[in-house]
């Protein structure tokens, strides 16, 4: 990755962890991490939206360098939308991000890429930084089309966006097919598709825009293999699921620079 962009490593919990075991795992994953290590890479953690006032307390009574947020966002500002929540909720809990374009929320709730780009304006609007996802499945990935299928999920996802407000979000391709799988993709199919994004954000929003985009990998991102994804150009971290969830993998993948790329 370039030296310029720092590294974000974001853990997403799924539909995981009580706010008990939250609590517990945010104070491991601090305790096996050094503050070098720390400012190094930026760390962040994905709660379920019932953990997350106990991370935010964890993080502010601990002063942790940790940041936190949530994994979906309402379209609506407020007002009756029974089991919705909002981004000034998530704004007052002390969110940093929130994830847009899950590809579990594409597929199970059906978000089109009109939804995700109000979830990712929702944010904006609540100070929060939006990680917006984008990925193919394994039938465009056969068929050659996973390059303008997520350009195109990326360019429908900034739809309206200030190119200052583009600088300042984070996009994470995830393959669906390497989603929970263990079937990583290469480091070169990683590097093909996040570069391709940033060449892509160059053209619409110049060369400054796209060289301060970070672009993140995700599916099944493990200790063993983050070191030769990292190495990548266009690879500015991970968004990362199962390994997440426990704070000894989580750190060692923090850890990165420490392995040896395979
Ligand atoms: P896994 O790391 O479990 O494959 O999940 C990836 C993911 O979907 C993160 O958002």
């Amino acid at each position: 990755m370039a030296d310029a962009r720092r590294p974000l490593m974001a853990g997403n919990w799924k539909m995981n962890l009580n706010h008990f075991e939250a609590n517990l795992l945010v104070q491991k994953l601090a305790a096996s991490l050094t503050e070098q290590q720390l400012a190094d890479v930026e760390v962040a953690v994905l709660p379920p939206f019932t953990d997350l006032r106990t991370v935010q307390t964890a993080v502010d009574g601990d002063k942790l360098n940790i940041e936190y947020g949530a994994q979906d966002i309402s379209t609506h500002k407020s007002g009756a939308y029974t089991g919705e929540i909002a981004g000034f909720m998530l704004e007052k809990l002390g969110c940093t991000y929130v994830l847009a374009g899950h590809s579990e929320r594409r597929e199970y709730h059906n978000e089109d890429d009109a939804t995700v780009n109000a979830k990712v304006k929702a944010a904006y609007a609540s100070n929060l930084t939006p990680i917006l996802c984008v990925g193919e499945g394994l039938t465009i990935r056969e068929e050659n089309g996973h390059v303008g299928h997520c350009t195109a999920q990326v360019v429908a996802g900034l739809e309206g966006l200030t190119p200052e407000q583009v600088k300042r979000i984070v996009i994470a391709y995830e393959p669906v097919w390497a989603i929970g799988t263990g079937k990583t993709a290469t480091p070169e199919d990683a590097q093909e598709v996040c570069g391709e994004i940033r060449a892509r954000i160059s053209e619409v929003y110049g060369a400054e825009v796209a060289g301060a985009v970070r672009v993140l990998y995700g599916g099944s991102v493990k200790a063993a293999n983050i070191a030769s994804i990292m190495v990548k150009p266009d690879v500015d971290g991970a968004l990362i699921g199962g390994a997440s969830l426990d704070a000894e993998e989580f750190a060692s993948i923090v850890r990165y620079r420490e392995h040896v790329a395979r």
